[in-house]
């Protein structure tokens, strides 16, 4: 696959095929995305494979957490308190082409609140990955776990496989470390769901939007 290609046409996976992905294929994708940059070549990434029990585990808690109304306690505050523009309205924008995707209407709550939950249940796929970071490590260590995110989604693509990354499997930071065993001493950054992609679903038919370069770039002289 060209490199256009594998970096464009990645999409966030939401509806999975009920079909197992062999140890060797993720061991090969994780083989690939270690290749990624990262400052001093420090390589500050986790990652634990959830697949079967544990990630059913994971599942139960963190949607036993959320009906129960616990307040989501995340290592890192992804967004900012107060949305302004202009990503206040990409975010508004984002929601709204996922929920006519789902065909899911503006008003109807009980849906909207099933859609969310669903990335507890990581959109059926059955692997789902969680990376964390050593707190020990600076801010620069965290782009480099979002580039190796991203070489773990583009090397994914090459094995025919969709994922998903999810800031919302973070919410219950304590619950994910404590059913995979993992110490206090590591933030949870996100979890990914991986599978082979379900393309008969409309949810996976859509895709997101993007601003042109001229919004965002300046030539200097
Ligand atoms: C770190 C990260 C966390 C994300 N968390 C979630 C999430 O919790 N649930 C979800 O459905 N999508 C999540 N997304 C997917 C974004 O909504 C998606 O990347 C964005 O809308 C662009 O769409 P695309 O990935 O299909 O190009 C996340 C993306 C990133 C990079």
């Amino acid at each position: 696959m060209d490199i256009k290609e594998a970096i464009e046409g990645r999409i966030s996976v939401r509806a999975y095929q009920d079909k197992p992905v062999p140890k060797s294929i993720i061991t090969e994708v994780l083989e690939t995305a270690r290749w990624a940059p990262s400052g001093t070549n420090t390589q500050p990434w986790k990652v634990v494979v959830a697949q079967g029990q544990s990630k059913q585990a994971i599942t139960n808690a963190l949607l036993d957490a959320a009906r129960n109304g616990v307040k989501p306690n995340p290592d890192y505050l992804y967004y900012p308190e107060e949305w302004v523009e202009p990503f206040k309205g990409r975010r508004f924008q984002c929601g709204m082409d996922l929920y006519q995707a789902l065909d899911i209407g503006r008003e109807d709550k009980e849906k909207r609140l099933e859609a969310s939950l669903a990335n507890y249940r990581f959109f059926g796929a059955p692997v789902s990955l969680f990376f964390f970071i050593d707190n020990v490590m600076g801010k620069g260590s965290w782009f480099d776990m979002g580039m190796f995110l991203q070489s773990v989604m583009l090397a994914a693509r090459g094995h025919g496989l969709g994922s998903c990354p999810q800031a919302s499997t973070s919410d219950y930071p304590d619950l994910v470390r404590d059913i995979l065993d993992v110490p206090d001493q590591y933030s949870l950054i996100c979890g990914l769901s991986l599978g082979y992609p379900d393309d008969e679903m409309p949810v996976n038919q859509y895709r997101t939007r993007r601003e042109d370069v001229e919004s965002f770039t300046t030539w200097a002289d």
